[in-house]
């Protein structure tokens, strides 16, 4: 790369005229440790025609040094004493050859050449650069913990001229700092004896979950483009539980007598690994494991569960667990209420329709999911309580006929349970007994009852007669065809009367 500068050079030889030049202040670069190349004259002049050359440099307030001299025919005098000694040469195409370039040759070298009788002066401005070797990640964290600023680590391109620009790139593309998220903090630092400058920056950096597996590198282009990248880093992402849930593992619906298992899962990077179980008011601490097992369950089991992280206890999630089961919970027999009345016999009919005579079975009933009640006798039913703390009372009106034996199934999906109960039916038989009786009276009324309405008809048919016979006796004026037909019809009321009579004397 050469950068062209224009400025007037005006050369005062102590020998002849004074040339004054117009020239363009040519720059040469040249790397750092190795052999410079500074041209004369671009190399314009051939050698045989060149009479003297000289190069000497600038050694800054107005002072310059010589280095060498070549006459024509003659070998080259090298006068330079100082740092140079050693290090120059000439070549054959009358470039100065200045080798082991450190940044103090960063100055401006002239070449005056004698060409016949004119004389002319070539300065030549040296820029030495350097690039850095290799580029660095040093003070590498360990992890990074999402959403919180961290130092990432620095990148280092050391000795380098100019100061080298580093980038930082996330899986290749460059990060660029906006003073939140992302912080680059970069500083040069010069060697004071090489003047070389060391450049780094420090990544700050907020991560997030799809910093897994990113790749950090930072890189710095040389002079020419060329790409120089560092060794790719990754960093383990750390974040605390943002989830937790707490889950039942059940073979299916819960019954008495079951195991079953919590389980608790929390994510986080690290995810946690030790849990508290809450069990219905006791805490159980499980390390290095997220189960708990409840064997033999039952119905007391039922209620609702919780996990929760040891460090951070208000991260928690809970469940609810429900223990089905099925059971008759009192007495098999149940309550037998017997309300007979007394035997009040004459009126036995009513009662039976008053709620005086019958019997009451009642069964308790103890299951989830609410069981339903059923009796193996039709009754009459006569209550059945709300369904409270998985308990149920069921009750029926009975009118039993016999010594019965009475069960009380329940069910639900779970099962079924059925217990008999023996119901008497000791006092409806004493009441039968007396209706039978009742009967028997009835029936004397009855015929009783029978003779006397036959007294009665033939009494009335007695007076019937004789009001007819008084009747057709005043009505003899009447025609003999009329008093023709009245004998028959008398005729045929005398049977009945004789039919009557007849009757009344059995
Ligand atoms: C002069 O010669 C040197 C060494 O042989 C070479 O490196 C340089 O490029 C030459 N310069 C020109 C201008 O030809
Ligand atoms: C399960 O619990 C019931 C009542 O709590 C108990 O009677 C039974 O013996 C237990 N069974 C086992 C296998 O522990
Ligand atoms: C209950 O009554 C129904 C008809 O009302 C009858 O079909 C059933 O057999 C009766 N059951 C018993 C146990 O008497
Ligand atoms: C009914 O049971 C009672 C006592 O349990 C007994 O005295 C009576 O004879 C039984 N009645 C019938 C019809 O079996
Ligand atoms: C019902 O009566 C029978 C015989 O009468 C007896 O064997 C059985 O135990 C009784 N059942 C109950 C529940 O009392």
């Amino acid at each position: 790369m050469h950068l062209l500068s224009a400025s007037c050079v005006c050369a005062l030889t102590l020998a002849s005229a004074l040339l004054c030049q117009v020239a363009a202040l040519e720059t040469v670069t040249g790397l750092y440790g190795e052999t410079l190349a500074i041209p004369c004259n671009k190399g314009a002049m051939k050698a045989e025609d060149v009479f003297i050359t000289k190069w000497k440099y600038d050694k800054g307030d107005g002072l310059s040094g010589d280095l060498l001299v070549k006459q024509k025919n003659q070998n080259v005098s090298i006068s330079a004493t100082d740092e140079y000694k050693g290090r120059v040469s000439l070549a054959v195409n009358s470039s100065l050859l200045l080798s082991s370039a450190t940044l103090a040759d960063q100055r401006t070298f002239t070449c005056m050449e004698v060409v016949g009788a004119d004389i002319a002066e070539y300065p030549v401005n040296v820029v030495v650069y350097k690039f850095p070797t290799e580029l660095e990640i040093s003070e590498q964290s360990e992890e990074l913990e999402i959403g919180k600023l961290t130092k990432l680590g620095t990148c280092a391109a050391k000795d380098a001229n100019p100061a080298a620009n580093i980038t930082w790139l996330k899986n290749n593309k460059p990060l660029l700092a906006d003073g939140n998220e992302i912080s680059i903090q970069t500083s040069v630092l010069v060697d004071p004896v090489t003047g070389l400058s060391t450049t780094t920056a420090t990544l700050e950096y907020s991560a997030e979950k799809e910093d897994k597996n990113a790749q950090f590198t930072c890189s710095t282009r040389d002079a020419a483009g060329t790409e120089l990248l560092s060794t790719p880093v990754t960093f383990t992402i750390t974040y605390s539980t943002e989830n937790i849930v707490l889950s039942v593992i059940a073979p299916g619906p819960l019954v008495e007598g079951d195991n079953v298992t919590l389980k608790c899962e929390a994510d986080g990077n690290p995810a946690p690994t030790s849990f508290n179980f809450h069990l219905k008011g006791d805490v159980v601490k499980v390390e290095n494991g997220d189960t708990y097992t409840i064997t033999n369950v039952s119905r007391d089991t039922t209620g609702e569960y919780k996990c929760s992280l040891i460090e951070n206890p208000s991260m928690e999630a809970s469940e609810d667990i429900t223990v089905n089961y099925l059971d008759i919970n009192s007495s098999p027999s149940g309550n037998i209420v017997k309300r007979a009345g007394s035997p009040v016999i004459k009126k036995l009919s009513q009662q039976l329709s008053d709620d005086g005579l019958h019997e009451v079975l009642i069964c308790d009933v103890e299951g989830f999911p609410k069981p339903v009640v059923s009796w193996s006798i039709n009754g009459t039913l006569l209550d059945e309580s709300a369904f409270v703390n998985g308990k149920i009372t069921h009750k029926i009106k009975v009118v039993p006929s016999a010594n019965l034996t009475v069960s009380c199934t329940v069910s639900n999906e779970f099962g079924s349970d059925t217990k008999p109960i023996n119901v008497s039916s000791l006092n409806w038989k004493v009441r039968v007994d007396k209706q039978d009786q009742s009967d028997d009276s009835d029936q004397t009324k009855l015929v009783v009852g029978v003779v006397v309405g036959v007294l009665i008809a033939t009494a009335v048919i007695g007076l019937a007669y004789w009001v007819y016979m008084k009747k057709s006796k005043q009505g003899s004026w009447k025609t003999g065809e009329k008093e023709n037909g009245s004998s028959e019809e008398e005729k045929k009321l005398e049977e009945k009367v004789e039919e009557n009579s007849q009757k009344a004397e059995v």
